[in-house]
Formats: structure tokens, C-alpha cells, sequence
């Protein structure tokens, strides 16, 4: 069994509390000097504060890591990875203030990453999702969540599904995956919305026979799918054994938070305009707070009530949302940091909404998401001289070593 110790950490900060972690709780973690960590294999066997010599061996593998700071990694939980192309073009119409969901109405946007995803072949598809994982990676991603939902017809929507099987089979950052047939209506049920809902409906069987999606997601929003018709969507969803989570309230409060929590999401992201009245909805469920603050820069939108959803008890995570529309930027720390800046989080609670929230809505707490005996050996080295740091330098990246189940992958 290979035994790795790496010792001469300048300190270890990690979460410990059980997830959901809410409230005070987000503001307490882990913090150790002088820490050492020993792996065997792909787990974390102990961790310490300086004498590891009881865990050393004469075929130990001993790293120094000469004074950085270690950290759990980073789970991404809401990206669009898979994709064709990019949306440059529609950026500068943005600029001159032209609505995101105008460019959809008028079949652009989604509509037009959709047009160039239909046209990719799985090799194109790979090879652009790869490039953005290994800079995610290198950014501090072990683990994340990809969506389809740029096909908008079966074949598509699977090809989409199968390249994130491919990657996770083939790339050290584990990869869970969301069918989201319903991102928008495609332009050949423009106008016959429920014709579309009526085949999703049946394509749900489908991507359940293909094992290919754990969860399913709805673009929950005025204009694109209402309430009702997400009822449709998620009834048939947990009825065929799915997860189910919602980008809800993203630009109008419509109830899609709210929504979730009936439905046991175990997510429901964005939340730019959720009411009060569903964020008290949110604070009694277990339905995590998936905040996406990346989009609201990008689109120059309102922040998330972060700071309200974790005084009201609210379970809540950050997230990318990495795709080509709105959130074009593989960059992680980057978002941890519009998180400090513009949803008020404190160090400590970003912490916690990028490791083990993230890990418990993706159902891997049990193996990701903290550094914990027993748990896979993920963990980052980065060369700064504390968490607050890494908030405060912002714009680049300063993890140096990543460490995925116990493998140096940087
Ligand atoms: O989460 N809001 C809907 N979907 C994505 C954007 C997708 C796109 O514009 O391509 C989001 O922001
Ligand atoms: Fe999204």
C-alpha cells in the first residue's frame, strides 16, 4: 500500500461540521499549524499537527510542502460543461443592454449554443469540455456536476451526457451529471410548448434507461418554463427515481425556490430574486442555496440575498454556472472571490459553500467535500500565507498542488 505524507503545512483549514452546515456552524472550521496529512492509497488515513513521525515508514513517499496552506477541493456544483462554441458576439449586444432573454426569444442565446452543440461530434465535444476541465482543475476543481441541456432532442441531449461519462471515466475530477432537457424550448416547438414537454416527458425514460443522469434540472423562469410546467417536469422526474434541482428566481420571483423545496430539490440555484418568503421556505428544507455569483457579474445582475439566507438557517453553496452565455470563465477562485465581494460571505463561509455543502447536494459528503479521515485524499496546496488571502488577491490562481484521491494531478 503506498503511504504518502506530506508535511510542513503552514496551516490546514477544513469544515467539520456535518452538512447541511448552516447558519453559526458556517463560520466554525478546522484550523491547524504546522499540520502534516498522511494518504494511503486514495484516502486520507490522519492528519496532524507537526509529529507525523508515527505514521512514517521506510517506503513513505515524503512531500514538504514548505509552508503553503492546505485546503479541502473545491466542488463545483453547477456547470454547463459540455458545449459547442461561444457566445463573443451576443457579449456586445449585452453591453448595450439588450435583455439576456430577449437574445433567447429572438434564438440567440441558449437557442444558438444549442444550434452549434447539435452540429459537434463527440470527439469536437470532448476536446473543448477537456480544455475547460483541466483549467478547473488546475484552478482547484476535484469534483463537479455537468448538465445537458444544450441538445434539446434526445440524441443530442445523450451525445452531450455521454461525453461527461467519458470525461469522468477519462479525467481525474469526478463528474456527476444533470439532464436538463428543459434549458428552453427548441425553435421547432416554438410555438407548441407543450408538444415539447409531452416528448421531454417520454425522453425522461430514456435518459433513466441510459444511466447517464443522476439528476434533472429545470430553467424554472417567466418566459421559459413556468411553474406548471416544471410541475410536469419534476413530477415525472422523482416518479422514474431522479434527483431534481431548479435554476430558479434568476431573474424574476416567481416561486421557483419555493417549488424546489416541495419538491425535495436538492438544489435550487441562482436565486437573484427569490422572495422573503421563500427564502424562510428554503431555511426549513434541506435544499441547498446554490449561489451563482459569476452570472450576476457577467450579466451585471443583482447578487443573491446570501447574507438574509444564512441568518434565516439557509444551507447554501457557491457555484460557477461555467458556461458560454453567462458565466463564460473556468476560473473558480475567481468566483470564490465575487462571493467575499458581493454576497458579504465571510472567509469561513465561503469555505464551507465550495467543499462540503456542494459535496452533500451532490450526494458525496460521505466521501468528498473535507479533509477527514477515511475520506478521498483531495486536497490543495496553495502558496499564500492564509484563507483570507485567497479572497483578497484576486484574479489569478494561486493553488500550486492538486491532489485528487490520493494522485498529484498538478
Ligand atoms: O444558468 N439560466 C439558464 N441557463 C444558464 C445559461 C445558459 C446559457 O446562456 O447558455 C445559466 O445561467
Ligand atoms: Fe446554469
Amino acid at each position: 500500500m503506498a503511504r504518502t505524507i506530506i508535511y510542513n503545512i503552514k496551516t490546514l483549514y477544513t469544515p467539520y461540521h456535518q452538512p447541511p452546515v448552516r447558519k453559526k456552524n458556517l463560520c466554525d472550521i478546522k484550523t491547524i499549524s504546522n499540520a502534516y496529512i498522511v494518504m494511503e492509497d486514495s484516502k486520507f488515513i490522519a492528519f496532524g499537527e507537526n509529529d507525523y513521525q508515527a505514521y512514517w515508514n521506510d517506503s513513505c513517499i515524503l512531500i514538504d510542502a514548505k509552508g503553503k496552506i492546505c485546503l479541502p477541493g473545491f466542488i463545483d456544483a453547477h456547470t454547463h460543461l459540455v458545449h459547442a462554441g461561444s457566445r463573443e458576439d451576443e457579449f456586445a449586444l449585452l453591453r448595450k443592454g439588450v435583455p439576456y432573454l430577449d437574445i433567447l426569444r429572438s434564438g440567440g442565446g441558449i437557442l444558438s449554443t444549442v444550434e452549434a452543440t447539435r452540429k459537434a461530434g463527440i470527439e469536437e465535444l470532448y476536446l473543448q469540455a477537456k480544455r475547460s476541465l483541466d483549467k478547473m482543475m488546475a484552478y482547484g476543481v476535484v469534483a463537479m456536476e455537468a448538465k445537458s441541456g444544450y441538445g434539446l432532442r434526445l440524441e443530442d441531449e445523450l451525445k452531450q451526457l455521454h461525453v461527461a461519462n467519458l470525461l469522468n471515466n477519462d479525467h481525474p475530477v469526478r463528474i456527476l451529471s444533470t439532464y436538463m432537457g428543459a434549458h428552453a424550448y427548441p425553435s421547432e416547438y416554438k410555438n407548441n410548448h407543450q408538444g415539447y414537454i409531452d416528448s421531454l416527458l417520454l425522453d425522461l425514460e430514456k435518459i433513466k434507461q441510459s444511466k447517464l443522469a443522476q439528476a434533472v434540472d429545470v430553467f424554472c423562469e417567466e418566459g421559459v418554463f413556468g411553474i406548471e410546467e416544471t410541475k410536469q417536469i419534476l413530477s415525472k422526474a422523482k416518479e422514474l427515481g431522479f434527483q431534481v434541482k431548479l435554476h430558479a428566481d434568476e431573474i424574476q420571483a416567481m416561486g421557483g425556490a419555493k417549488l424546489g423545496v416541495l419538491y425535495g430539490a436538492v438544489s435550487v440555484d441562482h436565486l437573484m430574486a427569490t422572495s422573503d418568503e421563500d427564502i424562510i421556505e428554503l431555511s426549513q428544507s434541506n435544499t441547498i442555496a446554490n449561489i451563482l455569483p459569476g452570472t450576476s457579474f457577467f450579466l451585471g445582475k443583482p447578487y443573491a440575498n446570501a447574507r438574509k439566507m444564512i441568518d434565516e438557517g439557509v444551507a447554501i453553496a457557491v457555484a460557477s454556472d461555467y458556461n458560454p452565455g453567462s458565466c463564460p470563465t473556468e476560473n473558480f477562485q475567481l468566483i470564490t472571490q465575487l462571493a467575499a465581494n458581493f454576497l458579504y460571505l465571510q472567509e469561513e463561509e465561503i469555505l464551507h459553500a465550495v467543499t462540503i455543502n456542494p459535496a452533500f447536494q451532490l450526494g458525496l459528503a460521505d466521501q468528498k467535500g473535507s479533509i477527514e479521515v477515511g475520506k478521498d485524499a483531495d486536497l490543495l496546496l496553495l502558496d499564500i500565507p492564509n484563507l483570507s488571502y485567497l479572497f483578497y488577491h484576486f484574479g489569478i490562481n494561486h493553488v500550486s498542488e492538486v491532489w485528487i484521491a490520493g494522485k498529484r494531478v498538478i
